[in-house]
């Protein structure tokens, strides 16, 4: 038998117990609240996601979404200001249910999504994915960008998206993840905590808990490569921004922002963190 004393290297993640953060709903809330969610949007748009509306579209097609004439109801947990749920109803005509647990960003999304032509297709509900105001079995789509990261417990939120789901329904989602290349711990505090993030699953540790729930995986896609290329481009979107940063929120914001986008920049290209995408069926 063969031992590797190489623990930091290629490690099978779905096997590793990552460290968990004690970031709690409300930290989290309050960066969203705050400056913390003006900026994101600044770097992301008003969809506050990698790779924005256009990467919407890939996740809609993939959830069947582009369909026309169907009467679909989806639950995007975490929505934020709203961004995904007004594409979606705009674009694909379907109703969409909008969760979000910062009633700052439910408040904006009600406001940015008032007088829309679609707007009777949307509603915004202030709550928290880890217990879903919802009957069991409501929607068709369950729906996740970039967000499921600021939740600490991913298997009572996979369960409770498994509870609202009908059956039959479409579990779709991309999330940040851990990379194949590991962190050391020092390296991986600050990654977490600059984005107050309190767990990152892997592409594995996702599929395993997607499944133990009793999902069927239809696609896992690993967006690595795609999420360092975008990273690229934040990071130039925010040194240009630097005046109206400072000005609007003070230059030790700015370097903050800086210092920790560099890091996640760094970090995704040495394929230490990433992004993947799941499409989920529950039988
Ligand atoms: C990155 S933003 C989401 C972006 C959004 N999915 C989009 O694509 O535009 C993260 C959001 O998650 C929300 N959030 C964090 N924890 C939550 C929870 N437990 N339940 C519901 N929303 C939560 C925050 O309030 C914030 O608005």
């Amino acid at each position: 038998m063969v031992y590797s004393l190489n623990l930091y290297y290629n490690v099978d993640y779905s096997m590793v117990n990552h460290k968990r953060y004690d970031f709690s709903v409300n930290d989290v809330s309050e960066v969203y609240a705050g400056a913390g969610g003006k900026l994101w949007e600044l770097l992301m748009g008003e969809q506050i996601h990698v790779g924005g509306p256009e990467q919407t579209d890939i996740l809609a097609k993939k959830a069947g979404l582009d369909k026309v004439g169907q009467d679909i109801t989806l639950l995007d947990i975490c929505s934020a200001l709203g961004g995904p749920a007004r594409h979606l109803a705009e674009k694909y005509g379907i109703n969409v249910v909008g969760l979000d647990i910062t009633p700052e960003m439910v408040l904006e999304a009600k406001k940015r999504t008032e007088g829309r032509p679609y707007a009777d297709k949307i509603e915004y509900r202030i709550g928290s994915g880890l217990d879903i105001p919802a009957h069991r079995n409501s929607f068709d789509v369950v729906w996740g960008q970039d967000a499921w990261c600021y939740i600490r417990d991913k298997t009572r939120l996979i369960e409770e998206t498994w509870r609202v789901l009908k059956p039959g329904g479409t579990l779709a989602f991309t999330d940040w993840i851990w990379g194949s290349v590991s962190t050391l711990e020092e390296e991986s505090d600050f990654l977490m905590e600059f984005m107050v993030f309190p767990d990152l699953q892997t592409l594995n540790g996702y599929s395993e808990l997607v499944e133990k729930v009793g999902y069927k995986i239809v696609e896992k896609q690993d967006l690595q490569e795609d999420f360092a290329k975008h990273m690229d481009i934040y990071i130039i979107i925010l040194q240009k921004a630097k005046p109206d940063i400072e000005a609007g929120f003070g230059p030790e914001l700015y370097l903050a922002a800086e210092k920790g986008v560099l890091a996640w920049k760094k970090a995704a290209h040495e394929k230490k963190v990433g992004r993947g995408l799941w499409i989920a069926k529950k039988p």
